[in-house]
């Protein structure tokens, strides 16, 4: 499974890539708030534009997403290529982000925005990374489109069901993903018992199909979903930085690697120094 850089903050971005286990990047425009916000408070002079620059050159090789902010579909097709035609001379990695579905609750007549934008630009060879899924059926529509990647949005899905039933959590919790019994019955969201569930669902309709689109598992919350994303065949997991740190800690590594250390005798430490 493939590990994008759920971030748009540079200093994250590139500590990731030093690592050698990130494959791209996903950013959303709360993200691109969050981190110039940081660089002004600062007192960093940077274009939103450089800024961008600077994230797809670090991700040389690998595909970058950029989210549209328009909401009907010429907007978006416009946006699309824009950003498509501004940015992607740079690293040849740019991916379009496009709702499934850009209606707000109390507009009417929108829904297929989404899926005209994806078709539209994936037949002009723009990569389009159809975001905001909640269900299998808007990922089967966004993959008939052209979508190369559908985003399901897991932790948000179990944000979803915990507080529909007065369930208090924190982000980062962790939630079942054979979903969470009651007394009575297990708790869901139109047959969706968990994010890692909806997960599961799209990647099964994908293999029934043969589509080549890829499911990319986002939302991720915490190390152990990103695992369950991996075992129901997710091909990517975009992680926040923290999430890609806490994949690598255990206590008994800490606590092994302490008594390892403890116990080296000198004979053997002087073998090994230059
Ligand atoms: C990535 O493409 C999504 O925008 C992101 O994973 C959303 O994560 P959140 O639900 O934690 O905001």
């Amino acid at each position: 499974m493939k590990i994008f850089v759920d971030s748009a903050k540079i200093d994250e971005i590139e500590q990731a890539y030093s690592y050698n286990v990130a494959d791209g990047v996903t950013t959303n425009p709360t993200l691109l708030k969050k981190a110039v916000e940081k660089l002004q408070k600062k007192g960093e002079k940077i274009t939103i534009e450089d800024y961008i620059k600077k994230i797809l050159k670090i991700a040389k090789g690998t595909p970058v997403s950029l989210e549209v902010t328009d909401s009907t579909a010429d907007g978006m097709i416009n946006q699309g290529k824009m950003l498509y035609k501004k940015f992607n001379s740079i690293a040849n990695n740019v991916v379009i982000k496009i709702p499934v579905n850009p209606s707000f609750e109390e507009e009417i007549g929108k829904d297929f925005d989404g899926i005209n934008a994806i078709s539209s630009l994936s037949k002009e060879k723009i990569p389009v990374n159809c975001t905001l899924i909640f269900t299998p059926e808007q990922a089967l529509l966004a993959a008939k489109a052209g979508a190369k990647y559908v985003s399901p949005f897991a932790g948000r899905i179990d944000d979803y069901i915990r507080s529909q039933n007065n369930i208090s959590f924190k982000k980062s919790d962790y939630f079942p993903m054979d979903g969470w019994e009651t007394d009575e019955e297990i708790l869901e969201d139109n047959g969706i018992v968990s994010g890692i569930d909806l997960i599961a669902q799209i990647v099964e309709i994908f293999d029934i199909y043969n589509f080549k689109t890829e499911v990319l598992a986002a939302s991720m919350r915490n190390a152990r979903q990103v695992r369950e994303a991996a075992l129901v065949g997710a091909h990517i997991a975009t992680c926040p930085y923290n999430v890609i740190e806490e994949l690598l800690v255990h206590y008994k590594s800490q606590e092994g690697m302490k008594k390892f250390t403890d116990d080296i005798v000198p004979e053997y430490a002087k073998l090994i120094t230059d």
